[in-house]
């Protein structure tokens, strides 16, 4: 900017001068050609500088995200993440076969289905937030209160949770599959030592081998290999407010958040109690109010918010949770900022990985639709 402004100056006073190089009747008074000014000339303010983040701070989120989540308890193969991916999106999987995962976990959506609570059986409305599955697999636990110790213990819950999906029972879930002879075949592929292999069992392995796989790298993953263009400045500036205002106490690692639970409502109470968290759980005191604190991968994109759905915007969000986990009062610019600097944690989904596949036909025996 400065510069341009200086070179304009000095070819004009040149323009002068061979003007009046060319006259004959003399020239005017020649004034002496002015240097060119200093500070005073810029018309604007010089752009502020982009904001530098020294890298040591950025320690507290580790390395970026890795490829998937495999396990060694639950080793992968093709055939049974390709079983996984199908038993994902069988709705034969529920009681009236109308619901599948992908009903409250879109994939296409970002792993949510965007509703402040998750309509299931006959309609029928669940208490909590649907949470994306994307990275679920790298959390410590799953569910908002971290009852289910991993992807696969998890995938046992919805199927027979009669708000959900409803089955009465994991048998009638076993039936289902034995009924169909696609699966019968696609389970004895993906289980290969197993005698019989169409278990519940291995319908949540299959499902959770799957699951681990479901990562959505971003932006800031660049960012946090070194690149340091991979932020713009605006981004930047957000971070900066983010690590400044202390959200990083929670919300580190990787994931930014999903590996510790913490109180919501650390300094102020939550405005909504009726949900006691990990207390509902533990029966002890203590634990009232703790939920395992969410990762902020994709969190432009899962709105609404909290256990309970109550926020709609993400910069609400954020200045809720300054006031009740920090003490503090951010201004709506700094919660905007911080809330641009959120959306760089929205990453690729995989369109490949988690297109909607072929699902075996129904066989003889195969139960109808249950609407009671
Ligand atoms: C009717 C809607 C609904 C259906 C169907 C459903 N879920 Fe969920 N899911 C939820 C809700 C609500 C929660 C949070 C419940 C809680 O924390 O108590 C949840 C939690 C989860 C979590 C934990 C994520 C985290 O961050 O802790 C995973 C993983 C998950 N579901 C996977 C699945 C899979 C796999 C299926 C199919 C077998 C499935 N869900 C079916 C609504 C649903
Ligand atoms: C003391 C720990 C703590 C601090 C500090 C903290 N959070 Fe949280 N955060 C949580 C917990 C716990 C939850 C889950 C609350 C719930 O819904 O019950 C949460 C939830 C969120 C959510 C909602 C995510 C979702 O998927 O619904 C956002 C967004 C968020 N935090 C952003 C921030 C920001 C930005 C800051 C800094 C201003 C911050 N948090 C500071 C613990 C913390």
């Amino acid at each position: 900017m400065l510069a341009t402004v200086r070179s304009t100056t000095l070819s004009l006073t040149m323009g002068t001068l061979s003007l009046c190089a060319v006259s004959v009747t003399g020239c005017p008074q020649q004034e002496p050609p002015k240097p060119a000014e200093p500070a005073a000339a810029p018309v604007a303010a010089p752009p502020p500088a982009s904001p530098t983040i020294d890298p040591a701070r950025l320690a507290v989120f580790g390395t970026p995200l890795p490829q998937h989540y495999d396990s060694k308890d639950n080793p992968p193969s093709d055939e049974k993440i390709a079983l996984g991916r199908q038993l994902y999106y069988d709705k034969r999987l529920s009681k009236n076969q109308d619901l599948s995962c992908n009903s409250c976990h879109d994939l296409a959506n970002y792993g949510v289905d965007g509703k402040k609570f998750s309509l299931g059986h006959k309609k029928q409305l669940g208490g909590r937030n649907s949470p994306s599955v994307y990275q679920a697999a790298g959390h410590i636990a799953q569910f908002w209160d971290g009852r289910a110790k991993d992807v696969e213990e998890q995938a046992g819950g919805p199927m027979t949770n009669p708000v959900e999906m409803a089955l009465p029972d994991p048998k009638r879930a076993e039936l289902v599959l034995q009924s169909i002879p696609g699966y019968v075949d696609a389970f004895k592929k993906a289980f290969p030592a197993d005698k019989q292999p169409v278990t519940i069992k291995n319908a949540t392995a299959a499902i959770g081998a799957f699951e681990r796989r479901l990562v959505t790298p971003s932006r800031f993953d660049k960012f946090l290999a070194g690149e340091v263009g991979a932020l713009n400045d605006v981004e930047k500036a957000g971070l900066l407010k983010f690590l400044d205002t202390g959200c990083v106490a929670c919300h580190s690692g990787t994931l930014l958040g999903g590996s510790t639970y913490q109180k919501v409502g650390a300094v102020k109470p939550w405005p909504n109690p009726i949900d006691l968290g990990r207390a509902a759980l533990t029966k002890n005191d203590a634990d009232k109010f703790i939920f395992k604190v969410p990762s902020l991968r994709n969190v432009a994109r899962t709105a609404p918010y909290f256990h309970d759905g109550s926020v709609e915007k993400l910069p609400d969000a954020v200045k809720l949770m300054a006031s009740h986990q920090l003490g503090r009062d951010l201004a709506d610019a700094d919660a905007q900022s911080i809330a641009t600097f959120l959306d760089s944690l929205t990453g690729d989904i995989p369109k490949e990985f988690i297109q909607e596949p072929q699902l075996p036909p129904n066989g003889k025996a195969t139960p109808k639709p249950d609407p009671t």
